[in-house]
C-alpha cells in the first residue's frame, strides 16, 4: 500500500532489522493491520504479543540501516527502538548463537586513509565516538534474553559497526584490541546515531551467526537463520514486559 498520511499518532514500538531472516518469525507472529512502503522499504504496522508495534527490514550496512530508522522516526509515533539481528562473535566468550545484549556501539571503520594505513576518528560529533543503548532497555533485553538462552550464553557489551563483513582473525583482534568489542556486525552504530539525534531510546540485541573469522562466511550459512530465529524469539519475551504508555 502506498503510503498516504501524515505521522499516526498511536505510539508504538519500532522494530528494525537488516535482513529477511531477522523479521520473518516477528512478522509471523505480528497482527499486521497494514503495511506501509516508504523509500523502498516496508513498515508493517501491528500488534506482536499485544503491544503496538512497526516492523521494517531495512536492508544491510550502515546507510540503509540508518535511513530505514530515520524514515521509521519521521513516519511513525516511536516510543523507541529494538534493533534486532546476528553478528559475528569477536570476543573470547562469545561463540555461535551466544547472545550480545549491546552497551555501546562504535563505527570501527569510521576514519581515514593515510601513507601508514587507516586510523579510526572518534569525536568529530563531539563524542568519544561511542554510543550509549539506553539502560532499561538494556536490562529488560538482558533479562528476556536470560530466559530464552540461559545465563551462560548472554553477554553485555560493545559491538562494532562497519561497512564489511568481517572474516578474517587478525582484524577480529583489531575490534577487541582497539575497540574492546565483543561482537561485530554492519548497522548498530548507525540505528544508535539516528537515534540519538532524535532523543529516542534504544538497545540492538544480536545473536552470533559466526565468529567473524577465516571460516565465517561457512558458518555463517549454517547458522544465520537460526540465530536470527533467537533473537526474534528474545524480542517477543521483551514486549512482554515492555510498558506501553
Ligand atoms: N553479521 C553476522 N556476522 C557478521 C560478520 N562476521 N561481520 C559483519 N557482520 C556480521
Amino acid at each position: 500500500m502506498p503510503f498516504s498520511y501524515a505521522k499516526t499518532n498511536d505510539l508504538r514500538i519500532g522494530i528494525i532489522s537488516a535482513m529477511h531472516n531477522e523479521v520473518d518469525l516477528l512478522l509471523q507472529e505480528t497482527d499486521i493491520d497494514h503495511t506501509d512502503s516508504i523509500g523502498g522499504m516496508d513498515f508493517n504496522v501491528g500488534f506482536l504479543c499485544g503491544k503496538p508495534v512497526v516492523i521494517a527490514r531495512a536492508g544491510v550496512g550502515k546507510i540503509l540501516s540508518a535511513a530505514g530508522a530515520a524514515a521509521m522516526l519521521n513516519n511513525y509515533n516511536i516510543s523507541e527502538v529494538i534493533f534486532t539481528g546476528i553478528a559475528g562473535g569477536v570476543g573470547d566468550d562469545t561463540k555461535v548463537l551466544d547472545v550480545v545484549v549491546t552497551t555501546r556501539l562504535v563505527q570501527h571503520d569510521f576514519g581515514e586513509i593515510r601513507n601508514e594505513g587507516f586510523e579510526w576518528t572518534k569525536g568529530y560529533d563531539g563524542t568519544d565516538g561511542y554510543y550509549s543503548c539506553d539502560e532499561k532497555l538494556v536490562n529488560l533485553a538482558y533479562d528476556a534474553a536470560v530466559d530464552i538462552v540461559g545465563k551462560e550464553h548472554v553477554f553485555q557489551g560493545i559491538v562494532a559497526s562497519g561497512d564489511q563483513f568481517v572474516a578474517s582473525e587478525s582484524y577480529v583482534k583489531k575490534l577487541r584490541e582497539e575497540f574492546n568489542a565483543i561482537a561485530c556486525e554492519m548497522e548498530g552504530a548507525s540505528i544508535a546515531l539516528i537515534c540519538n539525534r532524535y532523543g529516542l531510546p534504544f538497545v540492538v540485541l544480536r545473536t552470533m551467526s559466526d565468529k567473524a573469522d577465516g571460516l565465517a562466511h561457512e558458518t555463517f550459512r549454517n547458522m544465520a537463520n537460526i540465530a536470527a530465529d533467537n533473537s526474534s524469539r528474545i524480542v517477543m519475551k521483551m514486549l512482554e514486559s515492555i510498558d506501553c504508555q
